[in-house]
């Protein structure tokens, strides 16, 4: 089971989330963010192979390869909140922006791009792609004070690849260095692992409560765990109430409801019904008490994983901007952020 967790991820700087396709991973991202950045925190959030999640979720225009103030953070307490920043990872630009740095090749390096050579670099080989990717996290998270433009970061919050994808993500650097072997890019590939390999670094896994999503996420800790990447919470998203009473949803699930009671309840509270739609009543019931039982075994499942859990509500009309600074406040709660 859930509950404040007594985990502190106080020294944690980026904060990496993956999990299955469509669990919820860009929506727990952007709540994470949001709860990181109270008390007049800089919280960066960034998406390195999203498709403008974070514009659609924070509903603004497309973001551009620059890193933008998007919302101002969880207000808890009387503190005045902090900001959220976000930034839109691609890998084109990201090289660009390394040639621009290191070979000052500013112009050169546009040209090579209208030459295709840009595309070319970053399609050819996905492990270049990764590499640039994240490249550009590591420097977010290790600015230092001497780049005077750019703003330092009380923490990063990555919108990650999917947990088919995270161990071999983040490890390109470690391939890299052994490729490299000496020289200073082998230097700087030892450097970034340095960093993701550190207590600075920990990688959370979002599920469902579903038989698949949660055996990715079993997988996916061992991935990590053998890579010596460190793992951190699972975060159970999309939770569906539970305030019907065990017995209720016991006699729902055996076919055992009351219908008559079912009936007279209704009919107290000034609802008329026919016998169809109480039976249509009761199967929906016994659905609800069916995915109930099923979630609730998948909730063992996850409490074995020997990792902290938070839990996260299924949000009945979805999630909008007021919805994410919701899910923000059940992280700050439980004690994530
Ligand atoms: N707690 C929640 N309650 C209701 N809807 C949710 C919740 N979390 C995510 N969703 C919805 O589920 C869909 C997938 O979420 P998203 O964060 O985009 O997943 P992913 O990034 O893992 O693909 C979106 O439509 C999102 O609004
Ligand atoms: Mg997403």
């Amino acid at each position: 089971m859930s509950g404040p967790s007594t985990a502190d991820w106080s020294r944690v700087r980026l904060h990496v989330v993956t999990g299955k396709g469509g669990t919820g991973k860009s929506t727990v991202a952007a709540s994470l963010a949001l709860a990181l950045a109270s008390h007049g925190k800089q919280v960066l959030l960034c998406e390195a192979e999203g498709r403008q999640g974070i514009a659609r979720m924070f509903d603004v225009d497309p973001l551009p390869y620059a890193e933008r103030r998007i919302a101002t953070g969880l207000t808890h307490g009387d503190r005045p909140p902090g900001v959220v920043h976000a930034l839109h990872i691609d890998p084109e630009s990201a090289l660009l922006e390394y040639l621009a740095m290191y070979y000052k090749l500013g112009r050169a390096g546009r040209a090579l791009d209208r030459f295709g050579v840009i595309e070319f670099a970053t399609t050819i080989a996905p492990g270049v792609r990764d590499v640039l990717l994240t490249g550009k996290v590591f420097e977010a998270v290790q600015r230092n004070s001497r780049n005077k433009a750019a703003i330092q970061y009380d923490a990063v919050v990555l919108d990650a690849p999917p947990t088919g994808r995270i161990t071999q993500f983040l490890n390109v650097n470690d391939e890299l260095a052994g490729l490299a072997k000496v020289g200073p890019v082998k230097t700087q590939a030892d450097t970034v692992m340095t960093l993701f390999r550190s207590p600075r670094t920990t990688v959370h896994l979002v599920t469902v409560l579903e038989e698949m999503p949660v055996q990715e996420t079993a997988d996916g800790i061992t991935d990590l765990t053998t890579a010596g990447l460190p793992v951190g919470a699972v975060i159970v998203n999309q939770v569906r109430s539970r305030d019907i009473a065990s017995d209720d949803l016991e006699a729902a699930l055996t076919g055992r409801l009351d219908t008559a009671e079912l009936t007279d309840d209704l009919k107290e509270v000034g609802v008329d019904l026919d016998d169809s739609l109480v039976d249509g009543l009761v199967a929906e019931a016994h659905d609800h008490a069916v995915r109930r039982a099923l979630e609730d075994a998948q909730r063992a499942v996850v409490a074995e994983l020997g990792r902290p859990v938070y839990e996260l509500p299924r949000l009945p009309g979805g999630v909008d901007l007021g919805g994410l600074y919701e899910l923000a406040a059940t992280l700050k709660q439980q004690g994530l952020a």
